[in-house]
């Protein structure tokens, strides 16, 4: 019996590191043998074909996000400060997502372009003839942080320690949940810091986040109050850290193992664009989000009650041959299909066009100082949040 079946049933947990490590033979079944699938041990439902998938996450009216947008969170009916968007629903989502694409163009994104390179330059230069290094430390853990850092105008002597007390609430023990009493972390840290910006204006969107009025759900032109700024700032540097750094993990293995492919890349860059899209594609940084049902829904002849928990598995929606030709293959020729990789709906990412643009950087730096390499799995450490999939530790070896 593989750790997808219970006495041949498929069985699916997401707290099982078995199943973790390599969900994909578990999603493959999901799909075929239970596209509607109930999990009694902790009580959620779960789809996972992509049009199961992207019909539930824009269907706002049954799956909401206000009780959160991860199962552990939903369960334990966890209260949330005002600002956490991920975890809002209209109107309050509205307004907040309004202003945060006020500030997160894609015009302005794609200006940060010579900024994300040299950040990726400052990084890779120093690993040069090491021979083997830690590519999330050296360089996920790095380039990203610095970024969002710098967007929102968060000090750079203060971003290595954002990003470990954002790896902390992420993280979880092996096999274990997320403490949902953990999100109270949102709103530390920075109200000095904010009070002084608030008196020294700058070109950041912290500034902006201060400075900016707006008409809020009530139909009142307002400003976000100093509570509210200190929330989207870590919304935003949680958010913009911890998913890049784990597509960079994946952006290196999955390379190593396709190195026909990578010599490609390596010789013709302008398929760089289409191999983030698949490494995204293939190993989704966030492999499956969660929504509160609030009301009673229909799905594959089944009713799913009001106040249930839905797992949307994203990484099996991904792979589904239904959407995508042989989509368990990595395949950077695949004809341009949208994936879920940055969700669907009303909340589909804020950040996805500094990712993406991050995501080719990194991979063009990286190809420039080294063509090709191998990952040693036998010591790299997967990462074991139950949020964001991704490596940990992930050893890089240089040919
Ligand atoms: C490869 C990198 C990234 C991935 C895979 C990713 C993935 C996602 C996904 C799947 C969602 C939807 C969550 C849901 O529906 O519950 C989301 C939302 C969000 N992301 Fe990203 N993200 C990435 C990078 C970024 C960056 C760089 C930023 C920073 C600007 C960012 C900011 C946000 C925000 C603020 C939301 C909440 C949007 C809302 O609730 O309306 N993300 N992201």
């Amino acid at each position: 019996m593989d750790s997808s079946s219970q006495a041949g049933a498929v069985y699916f947990d997401p707290y099982q590191p078995e199943i973790s490590t390599d969900p994909y033979p578990v999603f493959r079944r999901l799909r075929e043998e239970a596209p509607l699938y109930y999990n009694q041990e902790h009580d959620f439902y779960a789809v996972s074909r992509f049009e199961d998938v992207e019909r539930g996450l824009q269907d706002r009216e049954t799956f909401i996000s206000g009780k959160g947008a991860i199962l552990e969170i939903i369960k334990a009916e966890a209260e949330f400060p005002p600002g956490v968007l991920i975890f809002t629903d209209p109107p309050v989502h509205t307004m907040y997502r309004q202003l945060l694409q006020r500030m997160f163009t894609p015009k302005r994104m794609l200006s940060l372009e010579s900024k994300v390179r040299e950040a990726c330059v400052r990084s890779l230069d120093p690993l040069v003839g090491s021979g083997r290094f830690d590519i999330i430390e050296q360089f996920g853990g790095q380039m990203p942080m610095h970024i969002i850092g710098s967007l929102l105008g968060i000090p750079e002597q203060d971003h290595q320690k954002v990003r470990e007390r954002v790896d902390s609430v992420m993280r979880t023990e092996v096999g274990q949940k997320m403490d949902a009493g953990d999100t109270a972390y949102i709103g530390e840290g920075f109200e000095d810091y904010i009070e002084w910006r608030a008196k020294n204006p700058a070109d950041d969107v912290m500034t902006e986040l201060l400075t900016t009025e707006f008409k809020d759900e009530t139909g009142t032109m307002r400003k976000l109050d100093r509570d509210e700024v200190l929330t989207l700032v870590n919304v935003l540097a949680g958010a913009g850290n911890e998913t890049t750094n784990r597509f960079i993990g994946w952006m290196a293995k999955v390379l190593a193992e396709h190195p026909e492919q990578r010599r490609q890349i390596a010789e013709n860059r302008a398929l760089i664009p289409a191999a983030v899209e698949e490494i995204l594609r293939f190993e989704p940084p966030a492999p499956h989000m969660s929504r509160y049902v609030a009301r009673d829904v229909v799905v594959h002849g089944q009713t799913v009650p009001k106040g249930s928990a839905m797992m949307f598995l994203v990484g099996a929606a991904n792979r589904d041959e239904r959407r995508f030709e042989n989509g368990e293959t990595f395949n950077i020729h695949r004809p341009a299909r949208s994936h879920l990789s940055f969700g669907y709906g009303i909340h589909t990412c804020v950040g996805a066009v500094l990712a993406r643009l991050e995501g080719r950087t990194a991979l063009d730096e990286f190809l420039k100082r080294f063509p090709e390499w191998d990952v040693d799995l036998e010591t790299a450490v997967l990462s074991p949040t139950s949020t964001v999939r991704g490596w940990e530790t992930l050893p890089v070896v240089v040919r």
